[in-house]
């Protein structure tokens, strides 16, 4: 990969002299899901599949962006002085944005750059390509100049980069899991402390199947904030009757109790979700250490469920991606995974069982659904990576 983007680089900028290239992964999650934003855990893995980025210093403040995902935008120029959110100026608003980010933490980026990305996370699948480009921008600027950051500060960076230039509520859980990617394991992350612990995946014949449901998210974005702001008005109105500080402070029953303090039934089966979700996933990861594959893959189904009929961010190409896959013989668990409305599914699928799951699930969703899905088995990767 390396040798295609300095060739291509030099055919975009000139020459491929004093060019450095850096890879950065994509995630997929396997449990705890809308539960960041609300104090809770999540277990995301970073993928093998990601951003490769080549880039090289200028003498003047000018930005060149060139990537081979948008061949048809070809270069697109800005310039340190102009970091601002700009909707015409597409897919570098995420590099941008982490640029503007640095700056706002005090580290002015002292040269413009010619920067070239060639992406394989399939786009706007719900694997995390903007936060893939954030943070292997972040790791590029450190690396260029000498930034002194971790690499949770370049989570939090492109979170903030997201949140406040892209405009985008996101937690926390999409960069740390870039950011802090290890091979073979998934990050027990609690949102609240933000203390993580790796925890192995071992998967003892059976693979990690992603299936793309090739919908875009679309308006995801502002539904995206609207769920927020739903976990908001349920918090401020259960403070009123219980001192806590995030939805994830409450286990099942304490929400039982307390939930007539809500007043809007949508609000309540929002918070309802975030509750037993983080309690799912707490257990997920307690299952997992003690080997219990199966009962990892049970509460990812009833994840799925709640986010379907509580949170309301599947949709008929998801749920039809999962309600097939439960049907094949050899599915241990499977569910959506990322923020929803589109995107993908993430299934534990035993290694017999995998061309009959793409054959079935692909062909029952190719007649409902009316377009093709695809299928990824996926290997849970590094964090960042200079090339
Ligand atoms: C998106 C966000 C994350 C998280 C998930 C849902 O991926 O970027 O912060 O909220 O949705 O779990």
């Amino acid at each position: 990969m390396k040798e295609v983007i300095l060739q291509k680089f030099a055919e975009v900028f000139g020459d491929a002299e004093d060019v450095q290239v850096y890879f950065a992964p994509g995630r997929v999650n396997m449990i705890g899901e809308h539960t960041d934003y609300n104090g809770g855990h999540v277990f995301p893995c970073a993928l093998t599949i990601g951003t490769y980025g080549a880039v090289r210093k200028r003498r003047d403040r000018k930005l060149r962006f060139y990537s081979m995902n948008f061949e048809q935008l070809g270069v697109l120029e800005s310039s340190l002085d102009e970091l601002k959110p700009d909707p015409k100026a597409d897919w570098t608003n995420y590099p941008k944005g982490v640029m503007w980010a640095f700056e706002e933490r005090g580290m002015q980026v002292p040269a413009g750059m010619d920067i070239l990305l060639n992406g394989n996370i399939p786009n706007g699948s719900g694997l995390s390509s903007s936060a893939s480009v954030e943070v292997l921008t972040g790791y590029m600027l450190r690396d260029l100049f000498g930034f002194e950051v971790s690499n949770q500060d370049l989570a939090l960076i492109g979170q903030y980069s997201e949140n406040h230039f892209n405009g985008v509520n996101c937690g926390i859980m999409d960069q740390f899991a870039i950011a802090m990617g290890k091979k073979d394991n998934a990050i027990f992350l609690d949102t609240a402390a933000m203390e993580f612990e790796y925890a192995p995946i071992r998967l003892e014949g059976a693979k990690l199947v992603i299936a793309c449901s090739n919908k875009k998210r679309g308006l995801g974005d502002s539904k995206y904030n609207e769920r927020r702001s739903e976990c908001e008005t349920a918090l401020a109105q259960l403070q009123q009757v219980i001192g806590i500080e995030t939805l994830g402070d409450l286990n099942e029953e304490q929400f039982e109790l307390y939930k007539g303090a809500i007043k809007d039934e949508v609000c309540q089966k929002r918070a309802r979700h975030a509750v037993y979700e983080n309690r799912r996933t707490v257990r997920a990861v307690e299952a997992l250490k003690q080997n219990d594959i199966e009962a990892f893959g049970r509460l990812m189904n009833e994840s799925h469920i709640s986010l379907r009929d509580d949170y309301e961010v599947t949709g008929e190409e998801l749920d039809t991606l999962v309600e097939e896959a439960w049907k094949v013989d050899g599915v241990i668990g499977s569910r959506m995974t990322g923020a929803g409305f589109g995107g993908c599914t993430v299934s534990i699928v035993k290694d017999e069982a995998i061309d009959a799951f793409r054959e079935k699930v692909g062909q029952a969703y190719l007649k409902k659904i009316g377009y093709a899905a695809d299928f990824y088995a996926v290997q849970i990767g590094d964090g960042p990576v200079k090339l």
